[in-house]
């Protein structure tokens, strides 16, 4: 027998059958039996909103893979641009493909020299770089007009192209920016993450980075590169369900990821540990949280009921990295809070983990990167999969976002006169 729920509504006895497919079941079916009654779901933590073939997560085991790869497969043995074909296209690229791939990505990396001389030097020089990132993706659309024939693939693969190539240019201009140093241009004959770290570091064509460090980079970005209808993803879907252009629609993933709730939580785990300053502190930082003080920030996730599988990953690089550079000081701090917490009831009774943010702020530290900066590199990783989410909605014609709500204000009443109030 196939598979199904029924619905009664037991103001009139009518009940519907709805099958469930894949796992999901059709809201029309509800709506047709309860017009008018809307499936109230804050945070939309138990509503489908799309079917995607992107990326698999399955909270309860902690499985994420990208297009049926798992993702530590990718981490170990793809590159971050053949991952973006994987998320975009759907395949692993053939190496004819990845060639002529990695060929444009590689030759679309400059940022128009009034972009950066105009709208960067605009800011305050403290401006937070994720505030210039994020007005810089939207402020890309006004250089491309043509980008807002989003129905034509071709042109749809062209702005794909631009803004997979020119995120990292975009985030080290506003790095250097912000420190006053003068801007580096991308260096065609370096691959994406080796390019990317000398557009940030290099002082006078000195700066060669370490293998081990290119490679964090690496893995760091393919472990960002998508999760599903995640609150940045959805983000971009919000606005690009409307038809607006691809950088309209990153920009608004870039400002969804923002929040400290969100792409934020890596800076915000920084500053916790630097905060607690000392291995002694981590239990009386332990109490405060689970007297609803504050929260430990790198924890839980609102789909990961288990450990998040790119956490495992993380950590594992994370002793790369300080294999070669020196252990980060607030690695001890790190993991001691992580043995406290494990062994709590409070978070083993909330099933709350570590998450993707508990260690990947230390390595970017450790890498030289300045705490604003980490929001930004998780937006680098990220945008593959906003785009790879933005390209399946366009090519599966879906519509408008518009939620419904429920309304608990006030009945209708008549405007008083101030006079009266
Ligand atoms: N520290 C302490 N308690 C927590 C934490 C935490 N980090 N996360 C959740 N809880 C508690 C809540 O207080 C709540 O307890 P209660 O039932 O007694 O009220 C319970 O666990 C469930 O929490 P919710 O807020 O309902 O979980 P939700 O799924 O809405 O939130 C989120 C998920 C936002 C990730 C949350 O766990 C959090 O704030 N974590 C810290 C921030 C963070 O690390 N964000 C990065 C997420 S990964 C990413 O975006 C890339």
């Amino acid at each position: 027998m196939a598979e199904s729920i029924t619905i009664t509504d037991n103001r009139t006895g009518n009940s519907i059958e709805i099958p469930i497919v894949s796992g999901g079941v059709d809201a029309a079916a509800w709506r047709k039996l309860l017009p008018g009654i809307w499936f109230h779901d804050p945070g939309m933590a138990t509503t489908a909103v799309t079917s995607s073939a992107v990326a698999e997560i399955d909270g309860e085991t902690g499985i994420l893979r990208y297009r049926g790869y798992p993702i530590e497969q990718l981490a170990e043995q793809s590159t971050f641009p053949e991952v973006a074909h994987l998320l975009i296209y759907g395949e692993l690229p053939t190496q004819a493909e990845l060639d002529e791939w990695v060929d444009l990505i590689t030759h679309h990396t400059f940022i128009h020299e009034n972009f950066r001389k105009r709208i960067y030097d605009a800011f305050h020089y403290d401006a937070h770089p994720m505030g210039l990132l994020t007005s810089g993706v939207a402020g890309l659309s006004t250089f491309y007009p043509e980008a807002k024939d989003i129905f034509d693939t071709e042109n749809r693969r062209a702005q794909i192209v631009r803004l997979i190539a020119k995120m990292p240019t975009l985030a080290a201009a506003a790095y250097r920016f912000s420190r006053g140093l003068p801007f580096i241009f991308p260096d065609n004959a370096n691959d994406y993450p080796t390019r990317f770290l000398k557009m940030m570091f290099d002082v006078g064509g000195e700066y060669e980075p370490d293998e081990a460090l290119v490679r964090a980079m690496r893995v760091l970005f393919i472990l960002h590169a998508d999760h599903g209808q995640n609150c940045s993803t959805t983000a971009t879907r919000v606005v690009g369900s409307s038809h607006a252009d691809p950088y309209t629609a990153i920009a608004a993933g870039c400002a969804a990821l923002y929040g400290p709730l969100h792409g934020g939580a890596n800076e915000a785990v920084i500053n916790m540990l630097t905060q607690i300053g000392s291995y002694e502190e981590v239990d009386s930082f332990i109490a405060s949280v689970k007297r609803g003080g504050h929260r430990l920030m790198g924890f839980g996730h609102r789909v990961y009921k288990n450990y998040d599988p790119r956490a495992v990953i993380i950590k594992k690089a994370a002793h790369d990295v300080f294999g070669v550079i020196g252990k980060n000081p607030l690695l001890d701090i790190a993991l001691k809070l992580e043995e406290v917490a494990l062994a709590d009831d409070y978070f083993i009774s909330r099933r709350l983990y570590p998450n993707v943010d508990f260690y990947s702020g230390l390595i970017y530290q450790a890498l030289g990167f300045p705490t604003n900066m980490f929001t930004v590199l998780f937006a680098i990783g990220r945008t593959p999969g906003w785009l790879a989410h933005w390209n399946e909605m366009i090519e599966q014609n879906s519509r408008i976002y518009r939620p419904r709500q429920v309304y608990t204000g006030s009945e209708l009443r008549d405007y008083v006169p101030m006079e009266d109030r």
